[in-house]
């Protein structure tokens, strides 16, 4: 009857720690929460650092998202003449927008491949494809709390 009873609590063990164990993954690196953020952290890296191929350089250093939408787009940005642009903290919440210079209405993919184009001179990521779902996931957590309010003010 003892072993049994020891038999049954080693079982009863074993079963804790594997579960204990999934429990600890599941809060690791595979819950969605933490495949989300690592989305937006691979969102953020691609914002301040790549070049999506382009060449070009401003004052020697490779262009990327950051040079004009600076502190990661969090604060206001600046272009290379020094104008003054806004935020992008209420991007991702103002998005889908009536451009007029392009007398269509636009979504925020669609505003980040005229970035890519013509502030990087690089090839911009498809709609679908992980740089650019990496980095509307990296814009949306720099406008959490905002309003949604599609045709908004930057
Ligand atoms: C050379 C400067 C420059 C670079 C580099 C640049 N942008 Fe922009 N971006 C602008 C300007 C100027 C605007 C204002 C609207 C426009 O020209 O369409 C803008 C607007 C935006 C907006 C819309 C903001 C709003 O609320 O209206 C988003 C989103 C954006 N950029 C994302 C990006 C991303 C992502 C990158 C990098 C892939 C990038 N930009 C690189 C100049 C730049």
């Amino acid at each position: 009857m003892k072993k049994l009873t020891t038999i049954a609590s080693v079982l009863a063990a074993a079963v804790t720690l594997t579960f204990g164990l999934s429990g600890i993954v599941q809060a690791g690196t595979s819950s969605p929460a933490a495949k989300l953020q690592a989305a937006v952290n691979h969102g953020q890296s691609l914002f301040e650092h790549s070049t999506f191929g382009g060449s070009r350089r401003i004052h020697g250093a490779p262009v990327t998202c950051n040079t004009c939408h600076q502190g990661g787009g969090r604060v206001a940005g600046r272009l290379p003449n020094g104008k003054a642009i806004p935020s992008l903290v209420n991007a991702a919440a103002i998005f889908p927008r009536y451009n007029p210079n392009l007398q269509r209405v636009v979504t925020i993919e669609m505003q980040i491949q005229h970035c890519v184009r013509g502030g990087l001179q690089g090839h911009p990521p498809g709609f679908a494809s992980k740089p650019m779902v990496d980095m509307v996931a990296y814009l949306n957590s720099i406008a959490k709390g905002q309003p949604v309010n599609s045709g908004g003010k930057p």
